[in-house]
């Protein structure tokens, strides 16, 4: 039975994706550009043909509820993309914790569509490997590249130009980011079900996406000009303007603990301390932190200090989707 493993980081958006314009194909209703992290990593094994083992494993214990049957249902999707009928199995690791908001779907969802092309001696180029991942959560279309990467909006029914591209190589211009992790169990929310809710309901969701454009300006702007002031500047704004319309929905939809918000002050206050340092939130409570790698302790010893903060993880800018195991699906 053939198998292949391949390895994918999370990414970690600074203007981000919420909205669908397809929810199928999970089509974004507005481009979002990140960063690929390197030292938080999810590994996919993904085993072609085995009727008898478990769809998805994730730590070495099966995997149940609605995570596994999303997994299934891509795992039936992904193969016949991939030209085979027979049936895909997965088995996971994560070197961070899983469905907490720390983009572990992306990472995941990357990591399996990497593999399962290589299990299958698929030739596939990563631009297509982008938009089959996509179709397992959104945001996974990002981690197939290293460094800082723009997910397409597209316009195409079919999805077929909304994939990512690579903005700039992750060595280009190095930088850190450092998590404070706040709460260590799943989220409240998930994010496919506070975007559809968010969309239906804000009365702020129509102004979200018509200011989208120019944040994407904006950014790719300060990205090619390696400005970390304007960089952090357009991610702290685009992360309170798409908080913003979640605490406009109706109910509203909440993702921050008290200490979000300390940390986030804590944040400021190392600014007003002559250390750049520039928060985003995605959906849950803990607080991402972009910095310079010079100033990576002091960054990560502030945010260990804030209460609530139950721990910290640091992180480089990461490389693409690798195969670590079978042959690689790009030339
Ligand atoms: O791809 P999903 O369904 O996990 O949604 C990700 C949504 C955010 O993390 C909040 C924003 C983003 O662009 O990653």
């Amino acid at each position: 039975m053939p198998d292949a493993t391949a390895r994918a980081g999370a990414n970690v958006a600074l203007v981000k994706y919420w909205g669908k314009r397809d929810e199928e194909r999970n089509l974004p209703a507005v481009g979002s550009i990140s960063i690929t992290l390197g030292d938080l990593v999810a590994t996919a094994r993904v085993r072609v043909g085995d009727t008898g083992a478990a769809r998805f494993l994730g730590g070495g214990e099966v995997v149940s509820g609605t995570a596994a049957d999303r997994m299934a249902a891509y795992l039936d999707w992904l193969g016949p993309q991939l030209g085979t009928n027979e049936r895909l199995t997965t088995e996971v690791e994560a070197t961070f914790p899983v469905g907490a908001g720390l983009a572990s779907s992306a990472a995941i969802h990357c990591a399996v569509a990497v593999a399962a092309a290589s299990a299958l001696g698929a030739c596939v180029d990563r631009s297509r490997l982008s938009r089959l991942a996509r179709v397992g959560s959104g945001s996974a279309a990002r981690s197939i590249y290293g460094g800082w990467v723009e997910w397409h909006r597209g316009e195409r029914d079919d999805g077929e130009d909304s994939g990512a591209t690579q903005l700039l190589g992750e060595d280009t211009w190095p930088l850190a980011m450092v998590v404070a992790i706040v709460h260590d169990g799943p989220k409240e929310v998930p994010s496919r079900d506070a975007m559809r809710h968010v969309a239906r309901t804000s009365a702020l969701y129509a102004a979200w996406i018509e200011a989208q454009p120019d944040d994407l300006a904006a950014m790719r702007t300060a990205i090619a000009a390696r400005d970390l002031t304007a960089v952090g500047t357009i991610a702290e704004e685009n992360c309170l303007r798409m908080h913003a319309i979640t605490f406009a929905a109706r109910p509203p939809v909440l993702y921050w603990a008290p200490a979000t918000l300390a940390a986030m002050e804590a944040v400021r206050g190392l600014r007003t301390r002559g250390c750049e340092a520039y928060f985003t939130i995605d959906a849950g409570p803990q607080v991402k932190v972009l910095c310079s790698p010079q100033n990576v302790d002091t960054v990560a010893e502030t945010m260990a200090a804030v209460p609530g903060v139950v721990r910290t993880l640091r992180s480089t800018l990461g490389g693409g989707a690798e195969v670590l195991e079978g042959p690689t699906p790009w030339k």
